[in-house]
Parts: C-alpha cells; sequence; structure tokens
C-alpha cells in the first residue's frame, strides 16, 4: 500500500483539551499544476515560491469527546465569526484525512482562521488554509507520539494538505517547492512537495512577488470544474509534457540566475494555463480586460527599461509581477503610476518569496 508510511497507527494517547496555532504562506506556482487525477495527485509536476506576507493564521482547539462520532464535530470561526459556508470543505478533508490520522475521531475542533490579506481580494486562501490545518493535525500527531522526525512532519503536513487542496502541498515548507514527480529529481513525489533541493542562484534568494488586485469578485469558475476539464482536454497531453520539461529547464534557469529565461518560462507557463481555460469543453475565462492591459503595460515597461520584471497568473484575473529586489523601488513607482488604474480601489499586495510557516 503505497501510502502506508502515513498512516498513524498508535492511537492509545488521549490529549487533554488544548490548541496549535500555525501561520501559514500562501504560494505562487511558477510552473504550473492544472489538472489531476485519483485522490487528489497532480497530472504534472510544479514548482513553486512560497510567499512571506500573504498568509492564514489558523488556531486549532481540540476537545475530547466520550462518544466518538462517525463524522467529525467541528465549527469553524473565521475572522471572529461563524462560517457555514467553509464547512463543507472541511468536512470533505477531513474524511479524506481520518484514515491518517484516525485519533481526530476522538476529539471534537474549533478552528479559528484569518486570513493577513483581504478576504475580498480575489486571493484563493485555500492553498494557505488547508496547509494551516493540516499543520496543526501534525502537531497533535507529534503530541501524541513526540518520535516523529521533523521530515516525516513535513512530509505528511503536505501529504494531508493536499487532499484539502493541490496547491497547498506546496505551502508547507519554503522557500521553494517541488510537488509531482518528475524523474531529474530525485525524491519527488505526486503525494507530497518536498522543498527544491537544488541549489538556487542569490538573486531568487529575495525576490519580490507584489499581487495586484484586478477583481476583488469570487471566481466564476472554480479551480476543482478547471482541473476535470483537463481531462479529454485536446491539449492535455501535450500541456503535461510541456509542463515536465519547463520544470528541469526551471532548474536550471534557478541555479544559474538566468533572469532571461526565467522570465520567458514564467510567462509563458501562466498564459498556456489560461489557454488551456480558454480551449476546454465547455470554455471558459478567467481574466478581464485589466488583466490583458496590465501584461501589455508590463511589455512595455520591460521593453523601455531593460527591466527584469514580469508577471505570472493563478486561476483567476489578479496579476502576481515578479522581479528581483535590487528593481523594487523603481518597479513600486511604475505599479503606483501607471499599474493601479488598473486594480479594483487601486489594491495591490507587496509579498516576496519565504521561508514557510510559523508555529505561533
Ligand atoms: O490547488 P487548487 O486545486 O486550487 O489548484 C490550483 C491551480 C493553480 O493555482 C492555477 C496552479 C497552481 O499550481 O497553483
Amino acid at each position: 500500500m503505497p501510502n502506508a508510511e502515513f498512516i498513524f497507527s498508535d492511537v492509545q494517547k488521549t490529549l487533554s483539551s488544548g490548541s496549535f496555532t500555525w501561520e501559514t504562506p500562501s504560494n505562487i506556482a511558477l510552473i504550473k499544476y492544472w489538472g489531476k487525477h485519483g485522490n487528489q495527485l497532480p497530472a504534472n509536476p510544479s514548482l513553486s515560491f512560497t510567499l512571506s506576507a500573504s498568509a492564514t493564521k489558523t488556531t486549532l482547539k481540540y476537545f475530547p469527546v466520550e462518544n466518538k462520532s462517525s463524522k467529525i464535530d467541528f465549527e469553524v470561526i473565521f475572522e471572529g465569526k461563524p462560517t457555514e459556508s467553509f464547512k463543507p470543505k472541511i468536512a470533505q478533508f477531513f474524511e479524506r484525512v481520518e484514515e491518517f490520522i484516525p485519533f481526530i475521531k476522538n476529539y471534537k475542533f474549533e478552528i479559528h482562521t484569518e486570513n493577513t490579506f483581504p478576504h475580498s481580494s480575489g486571493i484563493a486562501s485555500s492553498a494557505s488554509g488547508m496547509a494551516a490545518l493540516a499543520l496543526c493535525l501534525m502537531s497533535m500527531e507529534k503530541e501524541i507520539n513526540p518520535e516523529i522526525s521533523a521530515a516525516y512532519f513535513s512530509r505528511k503536513a503536505s501529504f494531508l494538505a493536499r487532499l484539502g487542496s493541490g496547491s497547498a502541498a506546496r505551502s508547507v515548507e519554503g522557500p521553494m517547492m517541488i510537488w509531482g514527480e518528475h524523474p531529474a529529481v530525485k525524491e519527488s513525489s505526486d503525494r507530497f512537495a518536498i522543498t527544491n533541493p537544488f541549489e538556487v542562484h542569490a538573486v531568487f534568494k529575495d525576490y519580490q512577488n507584489t499581487i495586484l488586485i484586478v477583481d476583488k469578485g469570487k471566481k466564476e469558475v472554480s479551480s476543482s470544474l478547471g482541473h476535470q476539464l483537463m481531462i479529454g482536454h485536446p491539449f492535455a497531453k501535450a500541456r503535461f509534457d510541456q509542463a515536465y520539461v519547463n520544470l528541469e529547464l526551471l532548474i536550471d534557469i534557478l541555479k544559474r540566475g538566468d533572469l532571461k529565461e526565467f522570465i520567458k518560462i514564467v510567462e509563458s507557463e501562466a498564459l498556456t494555463l489560461h489557454a488551456m481555460m480558454m480551449t476546454s469543453s465547455p470554455y471558459f475565462l478567467l481574466m478581464k480586460p485589466n488583466t490583458l492591459e496590465i501584461i501589455q503595460q508590463i511589455w512595455k515597461y520591460r521593453k523601455e527599461n531593460k527591466s527584469h520584471l514580469c508577471f505570472t497568473l493563478d486561476a483567476g484575473a489578479n496579476i502576481h509581477l515578479l522581479y528581483p529586489a535590487a528593481e523594487k523601488e523603481e518597479v513600486l513607482n511604475f505599479i503606483q503610476t501607471k499599474l493601479t488604474p488598473f486594480c479594483e480601489d487601486g489594491e495591490f499586495i507587496q509579498d516576496q518569496i519565504g521561508k514557510g510557516p510559523r508555529k505561533i
């Protein structure tokens, strides 16, 4: 059984009431995961930068129960208010992880969660949120069984987070994560993410990420549906093959600090992701007119200023700008003067590559 290593068997010890808190950053994929199979397994490997400022802080309070029920009893308190709408996704997560952390049946939970980024900013918190919850559950496992190693803790946290939301697998550590098996990356796995094991050029160590809020609305098509639409997609195979090639190229680019090649791969991955959406059946479009306006502005700015500013997109209209810290002042000036008019309420979030979650 391939997942046997992640099944916790020693359920003898019951903890008295307590809590754990983790602050867990979001991540932005440079090589995109789009398409999955089986139990949240990716159709191709992906590589991401872990962010720093954009994070979810989750406190998991646990209370032992006398009578175990078949369903886990829990409440979700988001920004201080009980939030029913978050429950179905978390209930599904508990169902999927119960096999691996059966001790959860002995408790009821209160999940207190909040994001450091504004709620209605169009930024998905599923990656940071699910990773934070998985880390809290792993802290419980460690409390019950202090013998587990730090490596096992992270690996299993990523494995559990993946069962909540695929990209969450990449939020349990930093600064760069690889999720999905690739022949050139020893230890890589479809079941959990690992930190990029290769050397990385100094220019990427403090790489900047500014998130331009183009649209604060909830996106019209969920990423779960988008992943599904890759099944039977006419370009799926070519896309998945391309991701394998791009991942290996990017690993080398990250080593060499080759910013020109970095831009080519990163922007191509972003546009390819959206091209897959536009060519699925049914087709859909998540970019907005202002997304395209901003892309044109970036290309113009780059040409005129010999800059290394580039962009990537996730499954939405917002733009993630990526650039070296040495260019921060000029780029921020460019954002303020030329790009904020295309942002909803002129909003953007300043972030950069980060080290990963913090236990509080
Ligand atoms: O983790 P999900 O199921 O929300 O999918 C995320 C997919 C992208 O953000 C578009 C790409 C990625 O690799 O994060």
